[in-house]
C-alpha cells in the first residue's frame, strides 16, 4: 500500500535533515554560494565588473557563485535542466532549476548589505522547491509545494495587513531597458506613496518577495523582472498563503511584471495600479 502523504501540519517545524530532496541540495547550494559571497564582500569595489547592459553588472564573483550552484546541482541531478543567469540554458528540461547566484549585485559592488542567492526546481513547468539565502543575515528562506515555506525551523506566513493605509510595501524601480515604464511606473508609486506607511526599495527582488512570504512587507511590484528573481519568491508566497500575479492581477508566470502581497494588499494594489496600465503593461 501507498505511504499516505502526512498532514501538513507535520511540515510546520522540520529541521533541514527532514527536507524535501530538492530543497536539501538547493540549500547546499545556497549555502556555498552565499559563503563564496560573502568572503569576496570585502573587495567587491576591486572585483572584475563587466555591463551586461546599461546599468546591468556581472562579477567574477556572479560567476564563480554560478558555477559553485551549478555543480552541487549536476553532482546530485546529472540529468536535470538548468536555467542560470549569467550562463543560460543547458540540459535536460522534465526538472529545471532556475537560479540567481548574487541577487542584488549593484548593492554587492557598493558593499550596500542586501542581496541574496536564489534557486527554485521546476518539474515539468511547474515549481516544487524554492530556497532564498541572505548570506550576511544567514536567512535560510525555504518551499516546497504542499508543504508550506519556512524561515530556518519556523512556517512563514504573510502578513494580516489589511489595507494600504499603513502598510509597508517594497518595490524595484526600473532601471535599464524597463526604463521605458518609468512614467506609468512614477504614477502607481505616487498612488502608493500617498497611501502606504512606508515604501522600500531594497534591491534585491528574491529577498523581497521572501519579505512578502515572511510578513515583513505587506506587499511589492516591480516591472521587467527575469524568471531567476521571481521563481523561488513565487513558490514561497503562495506557500505562505499570499497571492502574486501580473500588473492586472492575472496569473503569474515567472519574470516580468509583478505585483504580490497577502490577499487583501495584493487586490488592493492592482486596484490602484489600473488607471495606469496601458496595454503592454495590464499582460
Ligand atoms: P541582479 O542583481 O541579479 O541583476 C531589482 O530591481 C532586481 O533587478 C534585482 O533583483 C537585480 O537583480 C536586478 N537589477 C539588475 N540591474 C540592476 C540595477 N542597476 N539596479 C537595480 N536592480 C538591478
Ligand atoms: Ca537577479
Amino acid at each position: 500500500m501507498a505511504p499516505k502523504a502526512l498532514p501538513r501540519r507535520f511540515f510546520k517545524q522540520l529541521p533541514e535533515r527532514f527536507m524535501h530532496p530538492l530543497v536539501t541540495i538547493a540549500v547546499g547550494a545556497a549555502r556555498r554560494a552565499g559563503e563564496l559571497i560573502v568572503r569576496n564582500l570585502d573587495r567587491a569595489g576591486g572585483v572584475t565588473v563587466s555591463e551586461k547592459s546599461r546599468n546591468d553588472f556581472v562579477t567574477e564573483i556572479d560567476r564563480a557563485a554560478e558555477q559553485l550552484v551549478i555543480e552541487a546541482i549536476r553532482k546530485a541531478y546529472p540529468d536535470h535542466g538548468i536555467l542560470a543567469e549569467e550562463s543560460g540554458r543547458q540540459g535536460g528540461d522534465e526538472y529545471l532549476w532556475i537560479i540567481d547566484p548574487l541577487d542584488g549585485t549593484t548593492n554587492f559592488l557598493h558593499g550596500f548589505p542586501q542581496f541574496a542567492v536564489s534557486i527554485a526546481c521546476q518539474h515539468r513547468g511547474r515549481t516544487e522547491a524554492g530556497v532564498i539565502f541572505d548570506p550576511l543575515r544567514s536567512e535560510l528562506f525555504t518551499a516546497s509545494r504542499g508543504a508550506g515555506a519556512q524561515l530556518e525551523n519556523r512556517r512563514l506566513r504573510v502578513s494580516a495587513q489589511r489595507s494600504i493605509e499603513g502598510s509597508l510595501i517594497g518595490t524595484g524601480f526600473p532601471y535599464r531597458a524597463n526604463v521605458r515604464w518609468l512614467k506609468p511606473y512614477l504614477l502607481m508609486l505616487e498612488q502608493v506613496m500617498q497611501h502606504a506607511a512606508g515604501v522600500r526599495r531594497p534591491g534585491s527582488a528574491a529577498l523581497d518577495l521572501a519579505y512578502v512570504a515572511a510578513g515583513r512587507l505587506d506587499g511589492f511590484w516591480e516591472l521587467g523582472l527575469a524568471p531567476w528573481d521571481t521563481a523561488a519568491g513565487n513558490l514561497m508566497i503562495t506557500e505562505a498563503g499570499g497571492r502574486i500575479g501580473t500588473l492586472s492581477g492575472s496569473p503569474y508566470a515567472d519574470g516580468g511584471n509583478l505585483v504580490a502581497g497577502n490577499p487583501r494588499i495584493f487586490t488592493a494594489l492592482v486596484e490602484s495600479f489600473a488607471p495606469f496600465l496601458s496595454d503592454d503593461l495590464r499582460q
